[in-house]
């Protein structure tokens, strides 16, 4: 057995002649590949007679071990040598400033909403919500807009398949939200006051530079036993003014016509100073919530009237902020919107 001595010694030394993976995965190859000393070795065996074959064979499969031993230790070893290199090579500036993050910001839509919410709450109105994809009953009927009624088409309404469609208004919020409120406060007398704005998203086929096929309006609502335009005039009024932040503004309401209210009117302000100095722009309707409305949600309107208005955020937003294109809000182009943040 002095070949198999000689075998595991000139492998021992080979190996460690090597100084790089791939020589010494060529070198494993002329030991332990298809036709290594080794596997020749082991090949042999089956000439052998049986009692010399099984002693042979434990003592080539012994030393096939130690050269597969010695193969990994070298390997080992040459990976760690490498890694060394590589350290050394590369080098890490731990004085160099950090890459940062991109900080994110509020969409000034959304700014105008945190702000609407908080002008409308410190007066007590609480926030309601309604789904976007609507039924004709919430979004029409129960708005006192039958069928046939001439007002469905001031709306170019997206349907939905089965019938639904998307929200063309949130005044269906009104209808949910007076809906809600009768059923919980059913065991009283005297129905309590119901104070809400509804911000969200709305939908119409129509799309130009002051129009988007999806835009926001925000509802408000407030119903009770003598709630009266006066209330509204005061409360709209009001807003606008802490809204732009002054009381350079005057306020117009327009008589209008809307199914739901009456009488009806259209708000306009126009600024006493600045770019659009005396210019008339609308920027919400409102009304008297009529009484069919009230009948609709089980409110007796000879015991409760309310006032409600749906204003446009977007065009809030505009004019605030001196935004002349509608759509720049709904691109989503960061040289626009980082300068809101
Ligand atoms: N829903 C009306 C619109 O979208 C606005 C409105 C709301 C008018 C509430 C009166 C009362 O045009």
């Amino acid at each position: 057995m002095d070949n198999l001595e000689q075998i595991l010694q000139e492998a021992q030394a080979a190996f460690a002649a090597t100084d790089n993976a791939a020589e010494l995965e060529q070198v494993k190859a002329r030991y332990l590949g298809k036709s290594g000393a080794l596997t020749e070795l082991l090949k042999g065996l089956g000439k052998m007679a049986p009692e010399e074959r099984r002693e042979a064979g434990a003592r080539i499969n012994q030393v096939k071990e130690q050269v597969e031993q010695a193969l990994q230790a070298r390997r080992d070893a040459i990976q760690q040598k490498e890694l060394e290199k590589q350290l050394a090579q590369e080098s890490l500036d731990v004085t160099l400033p950090g890459r940062g993050h991109g900080q994110g910001g509020l969409h000034p839509v959304t700014l105008t909403l945190e702000r609407i919410e908080r002008l409308f709450a410190s007066i007590g109105f609480s926030v309601a919500e309604g789904p976007e994809i609507e039924d004709d009953f919430h979004n029409f009927t129960a708005l006192n807009t039958p069928e046939d009624h001439p007002a469905r088409s001031m709306h170019d309404t997206f349907y939905v398949e089965g019938g639904d469609l998307l929200r063309t208004h949130t005044s269906p919020v009104q209808v949910r939200t007076m809906l809600a409120h009768v059923a919980k406060h059913a065991h009283l007398e005297r129905l309590p006051e119901l104070k809400v704005i509804a911000p969200g998203r709305v939908y119409r086929v129509d799309s130009d530079a002051t129009h988007s096929p999806m835009f926001h309006q925000v509802e408000g609502l407030w119903v009770g036993e003598d709630v009266s335009f006066a209330d509204l005039k005061g409360v709209v009024s009001d807003f606008l003014r802490g809204f732009f932040e002054t009381g350079d503004l005057q306020v117009r309401f327009r008589p209008s016509f809307f199914p739901f209210t009456e009488p009806s009117a259209e708000i306009d302000v126009a600024f006493m100073s600045g770019a659009n100095r005396g210019k008339w722009l609308e920027v919400a309707g409102c009304g008297m919530v009529h009484p069919n409305v009230l009948r609709h949600v089980n409110i007796d309107p000879t015991r409760y009237q309310g006032f409600a208005f749906g204003m446009g955020p977007d065009r809030l937003t505009m004019l605030r902020y001196g935004v002349n294109d509608l759509r720049l809000f709904f691109e989503g182009d960061l040289a626009f919107l980082k300068q809101f943040n």
